[in-house]
């Protein structure tokens, strides 16, 4: 089965290199890529005047009448079952009207994992408490309904459970003994080679070969993950707090035996997202108790509760050898190692993709193993792979490029390839080596001692480093958008879409307005809501291409209804939809704009009070034709006690190469955010498990350090606003390629400080001491 869909897969594949690109999408660049106006302005997102007014009501504050609160009893071994569990008292407490264990609660299908099906949602394909069995330290083990979030607070410490345990690996250590392949790495072969490459590293003049480790982490987005809850007989509304609304609501309905249609999910506002909030355990099991209570629920996870149920990034291993001539050229690129998951999911962290479209290389071997471990499922987290990918590879690469006496960015040039390296593809649009040069430029980097630990201030070690960032691009299947005109020159452009902070509601609303030709104040963007023509996952940094792309889509056929109701006492009359061009709340002419109608007249004339088309976006067949990344070049200073040990970063610059920006300020909000979770990479992010048990040692923000104000230097951010041909407005993903190449380049500066090379991550004091 799985080797004929392989087979034709590639089959495609060949077909899609030999197609004519004008039959592709993004064969034809979006007009938009070149327009000006609301395309790339800073508007200021439309929603946040709500949100610091307190009027964006978020999944836990939605108010419903009856409304019963939901507290969780989570387990505390890691592998096991449950041996005794004694729920009277709770059931006696104060204001309790129901305890769930697995006893009780309805019988419900595991949900299909992510990624087996097009909706489907699952972190993991594990039932919800239908059993006794116990499959990580943290997995919920009891529901308390109660009329207030105290009573069932408390009601849940009385519940008495005991355990019987099963052997567990609760190291990575020990898990990386049973490190094997994946049957694949996100579709792709989990190895990749290319040539011999550890014979040509072997050969090889010049050569860096060394292991790099980063541990695990945790989601930590302000808004806690909440849904509120309600049934209508067999019908399910869901208040989530999602980037997937489309394909919860539908694994949800599988796990319940009803029709997709039967629940629905809104999210209009999310407090951030990353790739943590997905469906987890907490939404399917606020429905079912509130099935079982027939009143609604609310269930909002505690910052503790975020970290025993919401899985994060997970711990790698990797080895970077490079094989070089005198000159910097690479005769053997090796990236090659093992992340650990569980055996219930499918998140390989795919470290190894950079190496694969970053450097000219003769040879190549690239790719790696999975080691599962009796944890909570690991998951998405900004960037997942290339985040900690790009920390081993550009450390590597400044390895070598101190080992060759070359300037890094000296280096970074030579290796500029002219095609994929590895898949031969042409690259979409690729402009890192002005990226390095811009940002070389504007940070100074000429001023860089090439002699680590020369500079010196007083006990502050001085050091700069520099290094890669790379996301792909990506465009998910499966969007869909209606745009209606109003007679009055208004227009709705609506799809379910995910609005987590970084801007969506706003740049729709700017995207449409040029594209229609209206100014921002007439358009509308209704998302967040199954109800709308569905999107898929905002993740992958692909949610603008994805919605982008269906809103072109739409757009089209609406000029198709437009052009049929001019009829023949138009300025436009006998124009066919390609004739025409949207401006000033109309219509004109290609070829002759003094030939202009408003849409208002258009549709009065027509005896309409409005006009709408819905259309799907085209399958994202660019992705197959063309290499298609975000890049970027990141520079950091940083100053290191030598006393003490401890690092600050004074200075984080990036540049990027994202093809064209369409909004200057919520962009240049992604890059600084994505940075700023960098640092955190880089210097404090680490989850601790107990080997013991399996359990998360520092489940707080107390305990586990993610970087705050006196942290985070100045942060610049340019781009070179480059669009990509072949992408939707020219806009390739900005949302995670931030975050990459930010814990090499700090390790970078921190090397060029002090001498000392931290391979493991975080780079904390006592390593430096
Ligand atoms: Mo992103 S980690 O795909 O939300």
């Amino acid at each position: 089965m799985s080797i004929l869909k392989d087979l034709g897969q590639k089959a495609m594949q060949l077909a899609i290199q030999a197609a004519p690109e004008t039959w592709l999408p993004g064969g034809r660049p979006d007009p938009l890529a070149a327009k000006h106006g609301l395309i790339g302005a800073p508007v200021s997102r439309l929603d946040g005047a709500l949100k610091v007014a307190g009027q964006a009501r978020f999944a836990a504050e939605v108010a419903l009448p009856g409304l019963l609160h939901a507290a969780l009893l989570c387990s505390t071994i890691a592998r096991g079952r449950i041996a005794s569990l004694d729920t009277t008292a709770a059931e006696a407490a104060p204001g309790v009207a129901l305890v769930m264990t697995h006893r009780n609660a309805p019988r419900m299908n595991p949900p299909a994992l992510f990624g087996t099906s097009p909706n489907a949602a699952g972190p993991t394909d594990l039932p919800i408490m239908q059993d006794d069995t116990v499959h990580w330290n943290g997995q919920p083990v009891a529901v308390v309904l109660a009329q207030t979030r105290e009573q069932a607070d408390h009601a849940a410490r009385l519940i008495a459970v005991t355990y019987d345990q099963a052997d567990a690996i609760t190291s990575f250590e020990a898990a990386k003994a049973h490190a094997h392949a994946p049957p694949s790495l996100m579709g792709e072969p989990s190895l990749l080679e290319i040539g011999n490459a550890e014979a040509a590293l072997a050969a090889a003049p010049v050569q860096v070969d060394a292991t790099y480790v980063t541990p695990r982490h945790n989601h930590n987005a302000i808004e806690l993950h909440a849904a509120t809850v309600m049934w209508e007989g067999d019908t399910l509304t869901i208040h989530d707090a999602s980037q997937l609304v489309v394909a919860t609501a539908e694994t949800v309905a599988d796990v319940f035996g009803l029709k997709h249609d039967q629940v629905r999910v809104l999210s209009p506002y999310v407090g951030g997202g990353f790739g943590g909030k997905c469906l987890w355990d907490h939404q399917i099991l606020a429905a079912a108790a509130s099935r079982l209570a027939g009143r609604p629920v609310r269930m909002v996870l505690t910052r503790e509760d975020v970290y025993r149920l919401v899985g994060g990034r997970t711990n790698t291993e990797q080895r970077v050898a490079l094989g070089a001539r005198p000159d910097g050229t690479l005769a053997a690129l090796i990236h090659t190692g093992v992340a650990a998951v569980t055996a219930h999911n499918d998140c390989p962290e795919q470290f190894s993709f950079p190496a694969r479209h970053l450097y000219a290389a003769d040879s190549f071997k690239v790719g790696q193993q999975v080691a599962e471990m009796d944890m909570l499922a690991n998951t998405f987290m900004r960037a997942p792979g290339e985040s900690v990918g790009t920390f081993a590879l550009e450390s590597a690469l400044d390895e070598l490029a101190e080992k060759l006496g070359m300037c890094p960015v000296a280096l970074r040039r030579t290796l500029e390839p002219e095609r994929d390296p590895t898949t031969g593809h042409a690259f979409s649009s690729r402009h890192l080596v002005e990226a390095y040069a811009l940002g070389a430029e504007r940070f100074g980097w000429a001023e860089r001692s090439a002699i680590p630990g020369s500079r010196r201030e007083g006990e502050w070690l001085l050091g700069m480093g520099c290094a890669t960032g790379t996301y792909p691009y990506y465009r998910m299947p499966g969007a869909a958008a209606r745009i209606t005109l109003h007679a009055d020159g208004s227009a709705v452009v609506a799809a379910a879409a995910h609005e987590m902070g970084m801007g969506t509601a706003t740049v729709h609303a700017q995207v449409a307005a040029e594209r229609l030709g209206l100014p921002l104040d007439a358009v509308r963007f209704d998302y967040g809501d199954t109800r709308l023509p569905p999107s898929p996952v905002a993740g992958g940094s692909s949610q603008t291409a994805s919605v982008g792309a269906a809103v072109l889509a739409a757009h089209g056929a609406l000029m198709a209804e437009l052009a049929k109701l001019i009829g023949n006492d138009s300025a436009l009359a006998g124009l066919s939809a390609d004739a025409l061009e949207a401006r000033d709340g109309g219509l004109a002419a290609r070829e002759d704009p003094a030939r202009f109608e408003t849409y208002a007249s258009i549709l009065g004339r027509a005896g309409r009070t409005e006009l709408s088309a819905q259309a799907d976006a085209p399958p994202p067949l660019e992705t197959q034709k063309w290499s298609m990344h975000s890049t970027s070049a990141i520079f950091c200073a940083v100053k290191v006690s030598a006393i003490t040990g401890e690092v600050r970063v004074t200075r984080l610059l990036g540049a990027f190469d994202c093809g064209r920006i369409l909004n200057a300020k919520t962009a240049a909000s992604q890059f600084r955010g994505g940075m700023i979770m960098g640092l955190g990479l880089a210097l404090t992010e680490e989850t601790l498990f107990d080997e013991r048990t399996g359990r998360i040692m520092n489940a707080s923000l107390a305990d586990y350090h993610v970087p705050v104000q006196l942290d985070v230097p100045a942060i610049e951010v340019l781009w070179t606003d480059r669009p990509d041909p072949h992408a939707p407005m020219g806009a390739r993903g900005i949302g995670e390629i931030g975050i990459t190449g930010v814990g090499a380049a700090v390790a970078n500066a921190v090397y060029n400080a002090t001498g000392k090379r931290i391979r493991t991550l975080p780079i904390t004091l006592d390593k430096l001491l």
